[in-house]
């Protein structure tokens, strides 16, 4: 009986000992962020980039495509090749990012808005159709007023994508209303996204 028991017990313990004990590489020694050291003189964990040199991918040389401006002033086309599937991720972009506030027809209506935060301005306001398209690159770079900055959420090329949505609902609601004169449709921008299907097919194409 006693033996049994001693048995039961050593098997208990070996089955805990293969289940607790898998550290092999999960901790490994590492600095939390910032925190200081011994090993450098300078004493900081955090190193600077070596005098220089470039972090791979960091070079940025293309001052439209990562400014948005040229010479100081906004640029007013692409800077990178926009094809139907980048509006269409920016469309699922803008949507993620912008239209709590913006609406998903940028007209300023946002769910956020009607619950009291400062109501944006239209994307359909003239100033904001004329506006070169480097100024949309520049609001979501660098904020704009109560708008904060969205560079650490989205990543450049994906800000570009958004400006190209934005042209495209700017430019259906163009189409649109011209249509509305003609036919008599109710609203220039409900019309925007379901006349020319931008809405449907961009939604599909941001899903696959
Ligand atoms: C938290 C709410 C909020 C979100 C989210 C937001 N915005 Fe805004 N946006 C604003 C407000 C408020 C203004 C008006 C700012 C002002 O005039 O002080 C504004 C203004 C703008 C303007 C107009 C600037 C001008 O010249 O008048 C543009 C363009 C714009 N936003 C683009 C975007 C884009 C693109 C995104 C998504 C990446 C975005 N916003 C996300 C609140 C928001």
């Amino acid at each position: 009986m006693y033996r049994r028991k001693v048995m039961a017990g050593v098997v208990l313990a070996g089955a805990l000992g293969l289940t607790a004990c898998r550290q092999d590489m999960h901790n490994q020694p590492r600095y939390k962020p910032f925190a200081a050291t011994s090993f450098f003189g300078d004493g900081r964990s955090a190193r600077p980039a070596i005098e220089d040199t470039v972090a791979r991918g960091q070079l940025h040389l293309d001052q439209a495509r990562y400014t948005g401006k040229e010479n100081g002033k906004d640029i007013s086309y692409f800077p990178i090749q926009i094809t139907r599937a980048d509006v269409a991720r920016g469309q699922e972009r803008f949507n993620i990012f912008c239209s709590p506030c913006h609406g998903r027809l940028g007209d300023g209506h946002g769910m956020i808005v009607s619950r009291g935060l400062r109501q944006p301005p239209s994307y359909y306001d003239p100033r904001l159709v004329n506006a070169p398209v480097g100024h949309f690159f520049d609001v979501m770079t660098n904020g704009y007023g109560a708008m904060y900055s969205y560079a650490s959420r989205v990543p450049v090329d994906d800000r570009w994508r958004i400006a190209s949505y934005i042209r495209a609902l700017q430019a259906s609601a163009a189409g649109a209303s011209a249509g509305a004169s003609q036919n008599g449709a109710a609203s220039p921008q409900n019309g925007a996204v379901s006349q020319n299907g931008a809405g449907q097919s961009g939604r599909a194409g941001g899903l696959q």
